[in-house]
């Protein structure tokens, strides 16, 4: 397309400017979002979304997120919306929230891996809605990873893991939230949270009511929310209690990720990534990725993660963890 990988900064006009013409001539953009950064694409251009799944290695069973920069957008994605969607866009967007709503026949399946729903978010981020905006068109973004690691949370991470397959990255600094949306989906008799993400389960509650955990069973198999999805190369063990910390095997070359300081049994560690000195949960989430990305890049035999309260952002947290760490089985 244009010049191949190149990382550009997203402050500056013409960067934009630049940006939502590769995108409208069905090239790929890696841009910064409140959350993650995404590879996007014009949504409505069925070579373009091919192209993403070939960057990303992407099976295409797994459906994509279409981004809008204004409400008025999805009258062309999608079909009646609810009145608890209308409710939840009113009170989270634009924000780290995505709904599934029935899709319309024009867009085109590759996006939603051929299901009747599409799945939408509106971003928060400056350069996202500019570029929306100024490409004129929905665009489709998953996070700007190769398919089942960790997502990036800068547009280095981009470069490292997409390289020459992204056509422009445009650089808008460290992602402030840095776990994916929250995905939500109203379709069903009972709310339903797909993904747990910084918009709390308890906070949608609070729109719609009773809202249940989807269970990967009894819903349809996505691979966001497969197993081992978001897997660092070295394998990961989340601990379960503070003594498990001195009980690895001798001579095993680890490093820990902390959620705060660590009290003890840290000096057997090569290295510690501590997640938040004061037990933050939004500055432990907004430097979980990039954190697993430096221990991960140092060649340990293992990495140990401490967990976190599962209540609030602590759950999707502890989501992408669980993820990330080897079956016990
Ligand atoms: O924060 C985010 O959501 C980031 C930024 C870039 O917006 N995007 C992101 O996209 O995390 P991705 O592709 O990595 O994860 C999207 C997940 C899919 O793996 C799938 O689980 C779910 O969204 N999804 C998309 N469409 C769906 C649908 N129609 N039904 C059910 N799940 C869907
Ligand atoms: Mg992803």
């Amino acid at each position: 397309m244009i010049r191949t990988g190149r990382i550009i900064p997203a402050a500056r006009k013409e960067s934009i400017t630049l940006a939502a013409e590769v995108i409208r001539k069905g090239g790929l953009v890696a841009f910064p979002t409140e959350t993650v950064y995404g590879l996007g694409c014009d949504a409505l251009n069925p070579e373009a979304v091919a192209r993403v799944f070939e960057a990303k290695q992407r099976p295409s069973f797994d459906p994509l997120i279409v981004h809008v920069a204004e409400k008025a957008a999805l009258d062309g994605l999608t079909q009646t919306i609810s009145l608890s969607d209308h409710r939840l866009m009113e009170r989270f967007w634009p924000g780290p929230l995505t709904l599934l709503l029935p899709k319309r026949a024009r867009v085109p399946d590759l996006v939603t891996a051929g299901l009747p729903t599409i799945a939408v978010r509106m971003p928060s981020h400056p350069v996202a809605q500019e570029l929306i905006r100024e490409a004129a068109v929905p665009i489709a973004a998953p996070s700007a990873n190769p398919f089942g690691y960790v997502s990036p949370t800068c547009a280095q991470h981009v470069a490292d893991g997409l390289g020459e397959r992204v056509d422009l990255i445009l650089d808008g600094g460290p992602c402030q939230l840095g776990v994916e949306s929250t995905i939500a989906s109203m379709i069903g008799s009972r709310p339903e949270l797909l993904r747990p993400g910084s918009i709390t389960l308890e906070e949608i509650s609070k729109v719609v009511g009773p809202v249940v955990r989807a269970r990967e069973s009894l819903t349809m198999a996505v691979p966001g929310r497969l197993a081992r999805h978001y897997a660092t190369h070295t394998p990961l063990t989340i601990l379960t209690g503070h003594t498990v910390r001195s009980v690895r095997p001798l001579g095993e070359r680890a490093g820990l990720l902390a959620m705060t300081a660590p009290r003890h049994g840290e000096q057997r560690y090569c290295a510690i990534e501590v997640l938040s000195p004061s037990g933050d949960l939004r500055e432990a989430a907004q430097h979980l990725f990039a954190a697993l990305r430096r221990l991960d890049a140092q060649g340990f035999d293992r990495l140990y993660a401490e967990p976190c309260d599962e209540r609030g952002l602590g759950m999707a947290i502890m989501d992408r963890l669980r993820r990330c760490a080897e079956p016990l089985t």
